[in-house]
């Protein structure tokens, strides 16, 4: 299970996860491993655009706390009807929330960690944040994500492997 951020333009527009550009990115990613959209299952931890005009445009920006923790009963019952194996934080905001408060992602990246949800969760870059990068670091940040969504398919392998236990 993937959770990204949260919706932008397009996601709110047709009410899907990741169909725009980020998406287009991510869907690179899976298909470099092998995967694709009906391998996994992708959300986001707040469920409608966090957004602010600026010179009469209006652009993305990061949930507020409060967004977070009032979309956190959809998020709730995603993950508490999937049940996934293992959970891929996409960015900063859905690792402090299912992760834990203070995470950084230059120090904690594609680390395994604990979680309520799942028996495993790590979080990679953003594909947003890798469309940013220009040059060398995209190429760099993109060969990141491919490589930790390659640990998460090698993690599910190994937990369907161990013995059931009871997660809720
Ligand atoms: N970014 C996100 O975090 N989620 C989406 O669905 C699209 C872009």
């Amino acid at each position: 299970m993937f959770v990204g951020e949260g919706p932008g333009e397009h996601e709110d527009a047709t009410g899907r996860p990741f169909v725009g550009r980020a998406g287009a990115l991510l869907d690179q990613a899976l298909r470099e491993n092998g995967l694709s959209r009906k391998h996994v299952y992708i959300c986001n931890v707040i469920k409608c655009r966090a957004s602010v005009v600026e010179n009469g445009r209006v652009r993305n920006r990061p949930p507020y706390a409060d967004e977070i923790a009032a979309c956190h009963p959809w998020l709730d019952r995603q993950l508490t009807i999937i049940q996934p194996l293992v959970i891929v934080c996409l960015g900063a905001p859905a690792a402090n929330t299912l992760i834990h408060k203070n995470f950084k992602m230059t120090q904690e990246r594609g680390i395994w960690f604990p979680c309520k949800y799942a028996r495993y969760a790590m979080a990679t870059l953003h594909p947003a944040y890798i469309l940013r990068q220009e040059g060398e670091s995209y190429q760099q940040n993109y060969r990141l994500l491919v490589q930790d969504i390659a640990a998460a398919r090698q993690k599910v392998i190994e937990a369907k492997k161990e013995p059931k236990t009871t997660l809720f």
